[in-house]
């Protein structure tokens, strides 16, 4: 008998809330319960996407029960009471990144997940881009030989719009600028792809808004391999922009959304009587590529013991640490060693 779908709650149901709903329902699970406490919202997710159960309180909706699992799609400072909330009623979770600002909170939220026996993985969806999944198994293969210079790019311009968007415009509200907000992005690919980092140098700029925060930053990285990395991070790019280089001692990878469809580029020099310019290349096309509907589908099949996690707790908030310490490098103007990094956010 197949098993039966999966039950899911929604904590926040704002703008990335979609992307969780409708990856559950291409993976076959269902959408039973909703909770977010703007109730005008709320009902209309609820007649928008024909849900039975609907909670101004999460906690209501944990008592009422009947649930596998839920995705935390709300503002960061709620990541940790709905995480807590969640493993102390047994339902596995998918929480939306970052982890937290507080590492002492992360580490609360792995604890709780562990002792109760329910999943908590982080949904850093890069992971399971089509893209970065296939570079993650080259490097893997070995086929890349060693790795020497991971180098990635996000940045966007807020869809055009003169100001940004007010829930991330403000560090009480959001936290972190564009560091922080696309920055754990990519320090968890920076990881995915290059392995723990020991060292982060990084310089932080307000260049185009009129925010007290950040809207464009980069980062170099000294991973423990000794390989290298840079990070930029912007509100200040123009469109959308995605873009991830790996280098190592034999090819290297090419990924941009910038040039039409995305591809994947893995140059390599197998020919003899290759010039400077030209090398072998072969192409990877990824047209449908739904990174978040592959994550959720990871989530669910991590739950039913067919798979291992995709991204961790422990990942989520390794990436935090590495924010961490970049805005601590940022502030200080110096190199700042990742085991160093402050506990929480203070800049
Ligand atoms: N994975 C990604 O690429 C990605 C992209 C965008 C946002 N995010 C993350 O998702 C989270 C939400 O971002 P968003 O852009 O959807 O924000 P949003 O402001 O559009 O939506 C957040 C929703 O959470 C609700 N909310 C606030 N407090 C709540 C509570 N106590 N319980 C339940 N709901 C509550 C709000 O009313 C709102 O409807 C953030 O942590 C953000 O960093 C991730």
């Amino acid at each position: 008998m197949p098993p039966r779908p999966l039950k899911i709650g929604i904590i926040g149901v704002g703008a990335i809330s979609q992307y969780h709903r409708d990856g559950y329902l291409a993976a076959g699970a269902e959408v039973v319960a909703l909770a977010d406490p703007h109730e005008l919202t709320l009902r209309a997710k609820q007649r928008q996407w024909d849900v039975e159960r609907a909670y101004v309180d999460f906690t209501e909706m944990f008592e009422a029960g009947d649930i596998d699992a839920i995705s935390i799609a709300a503002p960061t400072s709620v990541h940790a009471p709905a995480t807590l909330a969640a493993a102390a009623a047994g339902v596995h979770v998918l929480c939306e990144k970052p982890l937290s600002l507080d590492l002492g909170q992360g580490q609360a939220m792995i604890d709780a997940c562990r002792e109760a026996g329910v999943v908590l993985q982080v949904n850093h969806q890069l992971r399971s881009h089509g893209a970065a999944a296939l570079a993650k198994d080259m490097i893997d293969r070995g086929v890349l030989g060693r790795i020497t210079h991971v180098r990635l790019r996000q940045a966007h311009d807020w869809a055009g719009a003169s100001e940004v968007r007010t829930s991330f415009a403000t560090r009480e509200s959001s936290g972190g600028g564009t560091l922080l907000d696309n920055g754990c992005h990519m320090m968890d690919l920076a990881r995915y792809f290059g392995d723990d980092v020991e060292e982060v140098y990084a310089r932080t700029a307000t260049l185009k808004y009129a925010i007290e925060l950040e809207d464009t930053a980069h980062v170099s990285v000294r991973f423990m391999s000794g390989a290298l990395g840079t990070i930029e991070t912007a509100w200040t790019g123009t469109g959308w922009e995605e873009g991830f280089w790996i280098y190592g001692s034999e090819g290297a990878l090419e990924y941009t959304n910038r040039l039409g469809e995305p591809y994947l580029r893995h140059a390599y020099r197998r020919s003899p009587g290759t010039t400077w310019g030209d090398t072998d290349v072969s192409e990877h096309r990824f047209a449908g590529d739904r990174p978040h509907w592959r994550h959720i589908r990871a989530f669910l099949e991590t739950i039913q013991g067919v798979r291992e996690p995709i991204c961790t707790g422990e990942d989520g908030l390794e990436a935090v640490r590495l924010v961490l310490a970049a805005y601590e490098s940022a502030e200080r103007n110096a190199p700042v060693r990742v085991a160093e990094a402050p506990a929480t956010l203070t800049v």
